[in-house]
């Protein structure tokens, strides 16, 4: 099986260019089953979570062509509303093509994602808000069964705003009879990008990015162009491999305004930042980073998705500082592999207290899921001597080519 092999030798420095978002691309790609007509988007990451989504709409009988970052998806033809298991378990984002498949074919058989690396992630919130547009849903062998010749606008509050399910409802109901009111919705820049994607689709949705969306169903929705947007957590993924090596990088085709927190952390630890519209430039000026307290929850507050990183910055900042998960139940298991780099970290229940180190050691180590292995590649790129990381099939789920984009800014990095 494929490692990577990197060998600590200082500060990364030159400039990196962010790809799409695998995460805004999911549910744009998951859209494509709204209608008849072709879906055209660009700027597509290539990344393992876009391929297994892509295969499981040739398995349900879209015709798909890609051409790289470019991707036209014509679901005219499917056949299949039957998302099996296989897939639905290496990549749990398959649970949005739940609310597309039951609004355009009134039936959708979805394996349920069951629990992952990080915690249990159930879908009772995608559930809940579908039976509410009338769908008869039950769970059999493993299986989300849903039918509803027409979905029916509804009121429906999340008690807990999920992004996935606040995606799934809004491109149920985009295309419902009658005008739903989603409350208590997730936040993230994101579902604002699948407004964009089904509005220019023709969709009628208002309030995207505020924690009431209005939607008004209509009877079809037709084909569009989009460009899936940069990756904000790619781009702060890069920011603090250079923070934790003592770099001084610009990251480019990124957009700062969705990294506010993150922003604020790396400045709170040390770093100097310039933003322009596109770009944001990091700089160190050579120095150990401060170590920095983080407290995850959803946007616009401190993303869960970047907290294993920071983890891994605060193991080799000066200081101490707490680090509290507060979106998944166990999303803690990078700490046993960075201790084994000679990190200090003592977990309390959702919190890490770490006590920064000087410098830490090269070691064989494993990933456990997509943001653990970023935390792993940071502390190797800083730490001395060689670390080999296992199980680097976590990381090509999200990240396109982070190999060789930090090999481009002075990395020692390669796989083996
Ligand atoms: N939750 C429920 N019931 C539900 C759905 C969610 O209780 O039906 C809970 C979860 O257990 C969790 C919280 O709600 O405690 C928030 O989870 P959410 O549903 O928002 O997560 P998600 O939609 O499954 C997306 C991203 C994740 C990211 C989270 C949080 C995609 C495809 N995935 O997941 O991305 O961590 O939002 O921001 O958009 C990653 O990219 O590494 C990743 C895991």
């Amino acid at each position: 099986m494929e490692q990577i092999l990197i060998t600590g030798n200082g500060p990364l420095c030159g400039e990196v260019s962010v790809a799409g978002a695998k995460n805004a691309a999911l549910p744009i790609i998951a859209a494509s089953l709204l209608t008849t007509e072709p879906l055209q988007i660009s700027n597509v990451p290539g990344v393992r979570d876009i391929n297994t989504s892509l295969q499981l709409l040739q398995l349900l009988g879209c015709a798909v062509e890609r051409s790289g970052t470019d991707l036209t998806i014509h679901s005219a033809d499917v056949h299949s509303v039957h998302v099996p298991y296989e897939q639905v378990k290496t990549m749990r984002g398959s649970i949005l093509l739940l609310g597309p498949l039951l609004a355009r074919f009134g039936e959708a058989d979805v394996s349920l994602p069951g629990g992952c690396a990080i915690g249990s992630r159930p879908v009772n919130e995608h559930i809940a808000g579908l039976e509410a547009m009338g769908a008869d849903i039950h769970i059999e062998a493993g299986y989300i069964k849903a039918e509803a010749s027409r979905l029916r606008g509804a009121h429906f509050a999340f008690d807990v705003p999920s992004v996935t399910a606040t995606e799934n409802l809004i491109m149920a109901a985009a295309l419902a009879d009658g005008t739903s009111v989603l409350e208590n919705c997730a936040l993230e820049p994101e579902i604002g990008d699948l407004a964009r994607l089904l509005r220019s689709m023709g969709g009628k949705i208002d309030g995207a990015g505020t924690s009431t969306i209005t939607i008004e169903g209509v009877k079809t929705l037709h084909g569009a162009q989009h460009r899936v947007p940069p990756d904000r957590i790619e781009t702060g993924t890069f920011l603090v491999a250079a923070a934790a090596t003592r770099g001084d990088i610009r990251v480019t085709d990124t957009n700062p305004d969705f990294l506010h927190h993150v922003l604020g952390k790396l400045e709170q630890a040390g770093a100097r930042l310039a933003l322009g519209p596109d770009w944001i430039h990091l700089d160190t000026g050579g120095r150990r980073c401060q170590a920095v307290n983080i407290h995850t929850a959803p946007y616009p507050a401190f993303p869960t998705d970047m907290q294993a990183q920071f983890m891994a910055l605060n193991a080799l900042a000066e200081g101490t500082a707490t680090v509290v998960e507060n979106i998944f139940e166990n999303r803690f298991m990078h700490v046993a592999e960075l201790q084994r780099m000679g990190a200090d970290i003592e977990l309390q229940g959702h919190t890490a207290i770490v006590r920064g180190r000087e410098r830490l050691q090269g070691a064989p180590v494993m990933a456990t899921d997509l943001r653990a292995s970023a935390s792993l590649i940071i502390a190797a790129l800083a730490a001395e001597g060689d670390t080999t990381i296992d199980r680097v099939y976590h990381l090509d789920r999200g990240y396109d080519n982070i190999d060789g984009k930090l090999a481009d800014l002075g990395a020692d990095i390669r796989r083996i």
